[in-house]
């Protein structure tokens, strides 16, 4: 795999893009200065809507080789899905904590299938249930809105659990990426990052804006 950067990342979230236009938009963020792409996968019952599924990915697949595909499952049993998301390119699959009852099984088999592992917390799931799972895992997604839709109001208590999890994990001199996902805007990028974050997910932020690329170029240099 190319090398990706993993640290002041933008990664827009495929979910607040035009779907009726969808070549167009992942183009556009090819030749932006993101390299990484967030696509959000819902079920309807891990969480109260349903997004996008396999013939989706299987479409845009071919669009999406320079780019770094971070896919977020909010679905439960995720474990079913590993090898068919590794399939369809996925190099990140993030996985979240409250639909996991074995999830050291869960990321060995994504790492096992030569994907990077990811586990994503809900705004109420404290960090600290990563103590002994910490090790296993490439990037912790913290949920700064409840998932399953796009569009929400920041939470402001994730600055608080972003500087917990900076400083777990420089303690034990990990690699550990930490992703903020939702509410992700112009006001609270510096902040977040100053916390501890390394990639910032930003859907309605970046496809809402005038001027798309532009507003992933002001993330970055926020
Ligand atoms: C929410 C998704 C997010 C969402 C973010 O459940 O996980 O990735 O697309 O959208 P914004 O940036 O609009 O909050
Ligand atoms: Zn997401």
């Amino acid at each position: 795999m190319r090398d990706f950067p993993n640290t002041n990342v933008i990664a827009p979230s495929l979910l607040a893009a035009d779907f009726a236009n969808l070549k167009e938009e992942i183009k556009m963020v090819v030749n932006s200065k993101a390299k990484w792409l967030h696509l959000d996968i819902m079920d309807g019952v891990f969480v109260p809507n349903i997004s996008f599924g396999m013939p989706i990915l299987v479409s845009i697949q071919p669009l999406c080789y320079e780019l770094f595909t971070d896919v977020h499952l909010m679905i439960v049993q995720p474990e079913r899905y590993i090898t068919e998301f590794r399939n369809l390119g996925a190099s990140m699959l993030t996985v979240h904590y409250e639909a996991c009852t074995h999830l050291h099984r869960t990321l060995q088999h994504i790492k096992s299938e030569g994907m990077q592992a990811g586990v994503a917390l809900n705004p109420h799931t404290p960090v600290s249930v990563l103590e002994d799972i910490l090790e296993e895992t490439d990037l912790v997604c913290l949920m700064s809105v409840n998932p399953g839709f796009g569009g929400q109001k920041f939470i402001e208590n994730t600055v608080e659990k972003i500087k917990k999890l900076r400083k777990m994990i420089d303690e034990r001199q990990l690699k550990t990426i930490i992703e903020i996902d939702g509410g992700v805007n112009l006001h609270n990028a510096r902040k977040l990052k100053d916390a501890g974050a390394d990639v910032l997910v930003a859907g309605n932020c970046v496809f809402g804006a005038d001027d798309p690329t532009q507003m992933i170029e002001d993330l970055i240099n926020a």
